[in-house]
This record gives structure tokens, C-alpha cells and sequence, in this order.
């Protein structure tokens, strides 16, 4: 392509595109063309271009290079800029032993460039020295390629996340990697704005390795060489700038990059005078309120949970359960082991269960699966290679069971040859051995696996049976295995407590951390460390919000954001200090509960994002933008800027490809404003779309989901060929379950099956009705739901029309017979039905008959590969 160029209109070769004069392009200003390289770009790169023309067109923002329209140029996508004759600092920084002052001048002007971005709550998430644009003559500063440019905090949190994947990584923070549990905000550009200066100053880069992997890991976890010990002459302080800048928490950061230009001036030739007892930092005020994760009062239980890591980490198998109110911190608490988990190269996998989709089986464990396996994908193709091998060497040829359950692993092991078809228990046994065997595959001494299953208190039976495979697995080496719930919540003879207890009862080791409020010195360091104030009243505020909130540290959160967005905490930048209005906050929810406060800052909000959330709260506590703008007919761009609002106030987290609410308790509280009647509504309106939205073909990857919209909406339907659809997408639903052994989620579709079905069913629709029914006995029967099992029988008993279409409901009943040791009634059942199909047998076998069965037996026993006889135990 670019040879279609004349030479000299080149203005930059990039990876993914190219720049060119606009001069012949008959544009009547001066102006350059950003082109695609390909004319079919894939979709990371057309996101990228949409984001950067989003951010540039039409911007106000003096540093940032207007965009002033798309177009085509041959076939291929293009932006057209306004033209800025420049060059970059990457560039610049070709000729070395620039004079310090020169030096310093460019770097206040970047740091001011990037306070303005900043003022306008955009982060741009790429600053690096190709990205900064030095014009010629003025020396003015253009920040460019905002390819990734964000609005307000990012949660980044998936491994193939566009925006991690587009970061330079000598320039990136140690949140923007996605490694550290940390929302990602503006202070990641003062973090790499930290390692441009470094380069500035000192012509080297604080972490110089071409390795990614040991890059990432030095910006995690290393402290690079201060700037004045390789540049002796470099001033001090402009050392400890850099320094700050690049401290690995947000919080230990310069917190504005105004902060940073007040610190950097004083390097300025003559300035130093001005102060001369001038300390680092002491200008460094956003005036924000920077709710940041910290964890305080927590040592002692953060130690506890290190420790069990290192028993995992020596070979041990360990399992603990975290416990305590809604948002006490058990999350928080528990992601604090990522950072020692990740520097023992091992692997931390996490997944939750939804209030919203509470059904799905397994769902929490499918996405720590499917995070691992991006993890995995992530490597390089020897790895890659050695990984698939392990897995394979130890599932066998029963990779199927695998890539049917977990998303993406197809990629990684490749198509699987298809299972033999078995049921019950043998079903259950070969799911079990796979699954067993496959986790044994990744969690080893190099790798020791940690896999953390959020809010069991919503999990399902079949879910908590794999979370108890898991540890009762004998087998089981380098595992921690940990299970979070809130306790308050649970009754003695839910599933879950149920379950512990059974764990005990077998003398599984396992370890219970109770989370608890905060102490009010706690409540204090918080606040203290949160305002960066040592102020002598903070005791004042400590004491209002420790008395409101009761230590709980979800709630002092919202409590803070709340007061800060009335305006009643404000900073006050003449005297440099944090006011609040005593008076008004003793007045503010005087109820005392966490949820009515919460329920207050929602009403707050404009009518329309209200509505959003709502049916974004149907969708879950994770949401994407697709599934929100087909479900509010809303296109994709107003539901942005609409969403705006909430996440500027903490209420949702983005992580680009989608949206979540920052806390359970948000995303409840949001979903209680709905009444029963508008939460059917609104399932309803979901469903109907995401039915829409799939292809036949794949209805059944995507079924879980869809039906548990129908089923929520179910008390709304009336009109009976929808009913039977509905009813007919749960029969799919419960054979996929069944399929992977998740017995009890299967009878639960079944069941919402035959409740949709109408009055006279038997005689209207008589071979689905028959169907349906048949597997619904055989799942309650294999759950162990044995009087269920009875009563469906009894009734198909009752209803079939021929005695073929009774057999399975007597395989049901003759199996709950044996099941309750009654095996001669089960071989008379056995005999009677045997012989209503005119096949006789004696009641007494002689030696032939037994001969002969025998033998019967071995054939059907010598087709069974041998690959899955010795799972059966
Ligand atoms: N020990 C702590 N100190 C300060 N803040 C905390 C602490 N524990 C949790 N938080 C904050 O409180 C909020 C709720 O914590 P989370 O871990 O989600 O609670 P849970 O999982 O128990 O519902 C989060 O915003 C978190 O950053
Ligand atoms: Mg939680």
C-alpha cells in the first residue's frame, strides 16, 4: 500500500498504519491522514481507530491533535487530522546531552499536557515518547494516539483485554498489566509520564529487558535505580519526581500531575530560592476524592491466607472458606494473594456466582476456567504446546468433557474426538475424572494453582459438589482452593452449610477466616490516609462515619462518596485543607443502613440512567454494552455517555469489553427498585432480544443464558406456543446440564419445562410432553430426589399411551428400587414389563441362562473403549 504513496507524503509508518500529508487530498487546511494498513481490519484495530477518532474529532483540548473527519483512501480506513509540524519525542530523544534546562522546560510542558487531558477526565492510558508531539518552533506539546484512551477508572482484568494488549510495555503501570487486583485510573499516565521522564533525564529506561514477561514482572514487583545514581549530576530532586512517579500503588503516586509541574519548577534555574525548605509533594492536591482499595485492619488475616499459600506452594492441597457480612471485604481480602501467587509464577483464578443467574451450572468455576486458559493463551507457542500436552497426557481421549464446559479451551487443546454417550453415575464419574485430572494438569510445583469461588452463598448444588470434588480429591497437590460467602445470609440447611459440614464430618483440613468490621482506629488510618490529611480534626469525620457505618468498609465508601458528591466533604484549596459540614452528614440517612443509602444515591441520578441500570441489573452483575442496547432499544454511544454519571461516581467499573457493577450490594440495590412485574418485564425484553440476536446453531452455547431470561419472565408469558418455545429451550438447557453431570440444575430446567406446559398437554402435544417428563424422572432419580422420582413416573405411567413409551419410567422405577434395596420387587418389576413385551425369562436361571447372560454382558462390556473404563470406580 504505501508504495501507492509519493514518497515524500509520508509522514509515519506505524504497525497498524500509516501517516501522509493531506496536501494532496484537497483539504483546504493543513493536514495529515492516519490510514489503516489493512482494508479489512480485525476488530481490535477497528476499535482502536473508532476510540482514537471518539477522543480526537472535533476535541477542544488544546494538547490533543484534533481530528476533523473520517474517510476512505483506496479501500482503506482513514482519519484526517489537523497537520502539526513536529517531531516526536522518541525522536527528539535520538540526540543526546540535550541541556538540562531544555530538557526540564519540554517536561513541565508534557506534565502540563497531560493536567489538561486529566481536567477533562481523560486518561490516555499509552503515554510514551512516540506518543508525545513536540511542534517545531513553539516547542508546544500534542499528546497523540488515544487509541486507548479512557474515560474515568478501568477495571482490567481479562488477560486479552484490547487495552493491555495496545500498551507499550516499557511505559506501563503495574495496574494497566491487569495483574494486580487495581482499578486502573489517571494515575497510570503519571506512572508512565514517570519512566518518560526517567528516559529523559537519565537516557536509560528503568527496566531495560526485552523479555515481556520479565518486564511486567519488574514493573510489578522491582524498584528501578534512582535517576541521580546514574546521572550523578542529575538535581535530587527531579530524581525523587521520577521516583514518586513511579511507585507501584496509585496512591503512593503524585495524585495530579499539577502536583507534579509544582514539584518540577522549582528545578527551574533560580527558582529553588523561592522555597527553600520546599518537601516533595507538598503541592500535590487533586482536590478529588480518591476512593482507593487499601486494605486496613487486615495484616493479620492477610498473613494467615500468605501462609496457607506457601503449604500450597510446598505441595500441599488447602481449602478455605471466607465468610462474613456484604461488604465486609471478603473479596478484597482474598484478592490481596495475587501478588504472591504471581510471584511464585503461579496461577490465581477467580470466578463468581451471580444473584441475578443463579442456575447456571458451574457458572463461577467456567470463568476462573476460562481466565486460565487466557492466562495460558497468553504464552508463546513452545508453551503453549507443553501445556496442551499436559493436559491432554493426563484427559486423555476425553478432552470433549472439557470443551464442551470451558470456553476458548478448544483453542488451546484443539477439537476433542467425541465422547461415548453415557448416563448417571458412570456420567457423573467420567465428568468428575476429567475435571479432576485437568486441574491436577495446571496446578504443579512450577505453577501452584489458586482458584477462588466467589459468593457461594448463590452457587448451585451441582457447583458445590465440583467445589467439594476439588479438595476431596486425593490426588489433589499444589491447589488452594478458596470459597467466599456471606454468612448472615445462609441458613444451617442451605446446600452450602450443608456441605461444609459433611467436609468436616470427613476430616477434610480446612480453615475458616471470619471477616469483620473495621475498629474505629482503623476507620481513622483510612479516612486520615484517604483525604492525605493529618489534619487534627479528622478524628471528627472518623468518628461521624465510624458511628454510621459501623466499621463496615463497603459502606464507609459509599457513606464518603456520598457526603463528597453533596458537597458536604469538599476540599478547600485556599487553606489546603478537607471541610465537611458536621451538622448535614449527622443528619444524612438517619435509618443507618447500608442499603437505603445506597437506594438514595441511585434515585439521584437522572430518570433515564435509572432506567438503564435497571435493565443493566437484569442482565446481571456483569453486563455488556451489546445485550444492554438490544435489550433498552438504545444505540451503543448514547448508552456510553449515559453511564457516564454512574461511573464517574463509582457506581459501575468498565473494563472495555464490558461493564460491571462495582459491588453486589449496588447491583441489589438496583435490581430491588424494580417490582416483580417490570423485573418480568424487563427478563422478558432480554430474552426475546438475545433469542433474536443467535443463530440456531449456536442456541446451545449460549443457552444457559437465554433461558434463565425466558424463566425469569415465565409468570408473564400467556400465550402457549411461546410457553412450549420456552419449555423446549429448557429441555435443551437440562441435557446440556445433564451432560456435564450437573444432575440437580438439570431437573431444575425440566421442571420449568413442564410447568409451561398447558393443562391438557398429554393430549396435545403427547411426544413432547412424554419426553420432557421421562427426562425429568431420570434426573431427579439420579440427584437422589426420590419421591419426585416417583410422582413423574407414576404419572407417565399414567399417561402413555403404549407401553414402549413407559420403558424409561420403569428403568426408573426398577433403578429406585435397587437404589432402596429392594432388589426382588426390582427383578419382579423387571420381569413383569419383560413379558408384556412378550420376552420371557425364568424365574429361576439355570446354569446356561446364567451362562449366556454372561456372555452378554462381556460383549457389551469389550465395544466400551478402554480410554474411559478405568475412570468408572
Ligand atoms: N480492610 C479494608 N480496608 C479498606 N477498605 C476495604 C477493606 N476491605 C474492603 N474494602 C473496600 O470495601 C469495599 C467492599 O469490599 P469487598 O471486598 O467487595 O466486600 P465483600 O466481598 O465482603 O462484599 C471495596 O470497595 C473495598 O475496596
Ligand atoms: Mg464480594
Amino acid at each position: 500500500m504505501i508504495n501507492n504513496f509519493i514518497q515524500d507524503d509520508l509522514i509515519h509508518i506505524g504497525n497498524n498504519s500509516i501517516i501522509i500529508h493531506g496536501k494532496n487530498y484537497n483539504f483546504d487546511y493543513p493536514s495529515c491522514i492516519k490510514i489503516l494498513n489493512q482494508e479489512f481490519p480485525t476488530s481490535d484495530q477497528s476499535w482502536y481507530f473508532e476510540n482514537e477518532y471518539e477522543f480526537s474529532f472535533n476535541s477542544n483540548i488544546s494538547c490533543v491533535r484534533k481530528a476533523l473527519s473520517q474517510t476512505i483512501i483506496e479501500h482503506h480506513k482513514g482519519i484526517v487530522f489537523e497537520y502539526i509540524d513536529g517531531i516526536d519525542l522518541r525522536k527528539y530523544l535520538l540526540i543526546k546531552n540535550r541541556p538540562f534546562e531544555e530538557l526540564l522546560s519540554i517536561a513541565l510542558k508534557i506534565v502540563l499536557a497531560i493536567a489538561e487531558l486529566h481536567k477533562e477526565n481523560i486518561i490516555h492510558n499509552n503515554i510514551s515518547p512516540g506518543n508525545i508531539l513536540i511542534e517545531k518552533g513553539t516547542s508546544r506539546i500534542y499528546l497523540i494516539d488515544l487509541q486507548i484512551a479512557s474515560r474515568n477508572r478501568l477495571k482490567l482484568d481479562d488477560t486479552n483485554n484490547q487495552i493491555i494488549r495496545k500498551a507499550i510495555l516499557s511505559y506501563i503501570s503495574p495496574e494497566h498489566t491487569g495483574r494486580v487486583n487495581r482499578v486502573v485510573d489517571y494515575r497510570t499516565d503519571l506512572y508512565s509520564l514517570g519512566v518518560v521522564l526517567y528516559e529523559m533525564f537519565t537516557d536509560k529506561l528503568p527496566f531495560e529487558y526485552s523479555d515481556p514477561i520479565e518486564l511486567i514482572y519488574s514493573h510489578l514487583a522491582k524498584t528501578p535505580i534512582s535517576p541521580d545514581q546514574i546521572k550523578k549530576d542529575l538535581s535530587p530532586i527531579v530524581s525523587a519526581v521520577i521516583m514518586k512517579l513511579l511507585a507501584k500503588n496509585g496512591e503512593d503516586r503524585y495524585q495530579s500531575a499539577i502536583g507534579v509541574y509544582n514539584d518540577l519548577k522549582y528545578c527551574l534555574p533560580g527558582n529553588r530560592e523561592l522555597n527553600p525548605d520546599f518537601i516533595i509533594g507538598e503541592n500535590d492536591f487533586s482536590g478529588k476524592l480518591l476512593i482507593h482499595p487499601k486494605l486496613y485492619g487486615r495484616d493479620n488475616d492477610q498473613n494467615k491466607l500468605f501462609r496457607i499459600f506457601e503449604n500450597c506452594a510446598a505441595g500441599s492441597c488447602e481449602l478455605v472458606f471466607v465468610y462474613g457480612y456484604s461488604g465486609s471485604g471478603k473479596t478484597s481480602l482474598i484478592n490481596e494473594l495475587q501478588q504472591p501467587v504471581s510471584d511464585r509464577k503461579g496461577f490465581f483464578v477467580s470466578g463468581k456466582f451471580d444473584q441475578v443467574q443463579q442456575n447456571q451450572p458451574y457458572s463461577a468455576f467456567i470463568l476462573a476456567f476460562k481466565e486460565l486458559i487466557n492466562h495460558i493463551l497468553t504464552k508463546d507457542q513452545e508453551t503453549l504446546g507443553k501445556w496442551k500436552n499436559k493436559i491432554l497426557d493426563k484427559v486423555g481421549n476425553l478432552g470433549k468433557v472439557l470443551t464442551t464446559l470451558i470456553p476458548g479451551i478448544e483453542t488451546l487443546i484443539g477439537k476433542q474426538p467425541d465422547l461415548p454417550s453415557l448416563s448417571g453415575v458412570e456420567l457423573r464419574n467420567r465428568f468428575n475424572y476429567v475435571l479432576g485430572n485437568f486441574i491436577n494438569a495446571i496446578a504443579s510445583k512450577e505453577n501452584p494453582l489458586v482458584i477462588f469461588i466467589d459468593d457461594l452463598q448463590w452457587a448451585d448444588k451441582s457447583s458445590l459438589n465440583l467445589f467439594s470434588l476439588i479438595v476431596t480429591d486425593k490426588k489433589a497437590k499444589y491447589i488452594t482452593l478458596i470459597g467466599s460467602y456471606r454468612d448472615n445470609e445462609v441458613s444451617e440447611d442451605s446446600p452450602l452449610i450443608q456441605m461444609i459440614d459433611k467436609l468436616n464430618d470427613d476430616n477434610i483440613p480446612l480453615y475458616g477466616i471470619e471477616v469483620a468490621n473495621l475498629t474505629y482506629d482503623d476507620v481513622k488510618k483510612m479516612i486520615d490516609e484517604l483525604l492525605r490529611t493529618d489534619q487534627e480534626n479528622s478524628s471528627e469525620l472518623s468518628h461521624l462515619i465510624y458511628t454510621k457505618t459501623k466499621g463496615n468498609p463497603f459502606y464507609i465508601h459509599r457513606f464518603l462518596q456520598s457526603i463528597y458528591n453533596d458537597g458536604n466533604l469538599y476540599f478547600d484549596f485556599d487553606s489546603k485543607i478537607w471541610r465537611w459540614n458536621t451538622e448535614d452528614i449527622t443528619q444524612l440517612n438517619v435509618s443507618g443502613n447500608v442499603a437505603d443509602l445506597m437506594k438514595s444515591a441511585v434515585t439521584k441520578l437522572p430518570e433515564r440512567t435509572i432506567e438503564v441500570l435497571k435493565v443493566a441489573s437484569c442482565l446481571g452483575i456483569r453486563f455488556d454494552l451489546d445485550k444492554l442496547s438490544v435489550s433498552t432499544s438504545i444505540g451503543e454511544n448514547t448508552l456510553q455517555s449515559i453511564l457516564q454519571q454512574p461511573l464517574a461516581e463509582g457506581l459501575i467499573i468498565s473494563a472495555t469489553s464490558h461493564y460491571k457493577f462495582a459491588h453486589d450490594r449496588i447491583h441489589q440495590t438496583i435490581y430491588s427498585l424494580l417490582t416483580e412485574k417490570d423485573q418480568q418485564k424487563y427478563h422478558l425484553k432480554i430474552a426475546e432480544a438475545l433469542s433474536a440476536n443467535t443463530k440456531d446453531e449456536d442456541i446451545n452455547e449460549y443457552i444457559f443464558d437465554i433461558v434463565n431470561h425466558w424463566n425469569l419472565a415465565a409468570n408473564s408469558l400467556t400465550d402457549q406456543v411461546t410457553k412450549y418455545h420456552v419449555a423446549n429451550l429448557n429441555v435443551l438447557a437440562g441435557r446440556k446440564a445433564k451432560g456435564s453431570a450437573a444432575y440437580q440444575q438439570a431437573y431444575v430446567y425440566f421442571d420449568k419445562g413442564i410447568k409451561l406446559l398447558a393443562a391438557d398437554s398429554w393430549n396435545s402435544n403427547y411426544d413432547f410432553t412424554l419426553q420432557i417428563y421421562n427426562d425429568a424422572a431420570e434426573v431427579a432419580f439420579l440427584c437422589g430426589e426420590m419421591e419426585l422420582a416417583e410422582e413423574l413416573v407414576n404419572k407417565i405411567l399414567a399417561n402413555s399411551k403404549v407401553l414402549e413409551d413407559a420403558i424409561k419410567a420403569y428403568e426408573v422405577k426398577i433403578q429406585k428400587l435397587i437404589a432402596g434395596n429392594h432388589q426382588n420387587e426390582a427383578i419382579e418389576t423387571g420381569l413383569e414389563i419383560l413379558k408384556k413385551l412378550g420376552i420371557q425369562f425364568p424365574a429361576k436361571p439355570g446354569k446356561l441362562s446364567i451362562i449366556l447372560g454372561l456372555v452378554n454382558i462381556m460383549r457389551v462390556v469389550c465395544v466400551v473403549k478402554s480410554s474411559y473404563l478405568y475412570f468408572i470406580q
